[in-house]
């Protein structure tokens, strides 16, 4: 998928969170979403952390944190941001983490606007490789059906079609058929994030538009293509494909 010269040093600078706000934010929507304690996990795993914009919640609310991100630059970035002892930074892809890793006991794994940067094959594998380790993951991946997407897509310098385009083809039906496929239940699905993310971003330092971001949640229900991301949260299927 060219991954190491698309997220290499310098691009995607939208991606650059500073602080905390807009990943406690969408946290807390995915909170609404999910029917899992997640105070009950003592390790995050994050996928294609990137440069860290949605890390942020996952350093607050979880023990122990790993962030995996195969860029290098990106993984200087995460490791400036998250300095602590309870954060390690893997810089490496995920075959070679299914390669190095054991996974830590009582785990999660998230994932955010990872799986239309990868290639069924190895949409296959992880979903497999999740299957086999028996943890539950959230998979958050941009709505296909929001044609605002496709407006950013041309208006971004730094993003390209040919890099980007798959998310249009992960719906619903798809991603769920491949996740049975590889032995994962879907077990909640959702849309989220009504208002698009650069405006929710300024919106939130204000406190009366984060009350007014939380009311025009619900419209979701009625303009489901103005929702931002969908949502997968995956668990093993009891008869899991080996
Ligand atoms: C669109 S970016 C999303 C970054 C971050 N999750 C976010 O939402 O801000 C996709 C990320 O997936 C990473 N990635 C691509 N292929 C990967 C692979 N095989 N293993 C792990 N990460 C990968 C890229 O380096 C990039 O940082």
């Amino acid at each position: 998928m060219e991954n190491s010269t698309y997220f290499a040093h310098d691009t995607h600078k939208y991606m650059y969170c500073t602080d905390g706000v807009f990943s406690e934010y969408v946290f807390s929507l995915i909170k609404t979403i999910v029917p899992d304690n997640f105070s009950r996990y003592e390790q995050v795993y994050e996928m294609g952390a990137g440069m860290g914009r949605f890390s942020f919640a996952l350093v607050k609310n979880f023990p122990r944190v790993s962030l995996i991100e195969p860029s290098a630059s990106y993984a200087r970035v995460l490791k400036q941001l998250f300095d602590a002892q309870q954060v390690s930074i893997m810089n490496m892809t995920m075959e070679e983490f299914f390669k190095k890793t054991v996974i830590a006991p009582h785990a999660i794994f998230f994932n955010f606007h990872l799986l239309h940067h990868l290639s069924p094959a190895q949409r296959t594998e992880y979903f497999s490789y999740l299957s086999r380790a028996r943890v539950p993951a959230v998979f958050l991946e941009p709505n296909p059906w929001n044609p605002l997407i496709v407006f950013q897509l041309i208006i971004n310098p730094d993003m390209r079609m040919k890099n980007e385009w798959q998310y249009l083809t992960l719906t619903r039906k798809q991603l769920s058929r491949e996740f049975h496929a590889a032995g994962l239940s879907v077990a909640a699905y959702g849309k989220l994030c009504q208002v698009p993310p650069p405006i929710t971003k300024r919106a939130l330092k204000l406190a009366v538009c984060k009350r007014s971001l939380l009311f025009l949640e619900h419209s979701k229900h009625l303009l489901p293509f103005f929702s931002s991301y969908h949502l997968f949260y995956t668990t093993p299927s009891h008869h899991a494909v080996s």
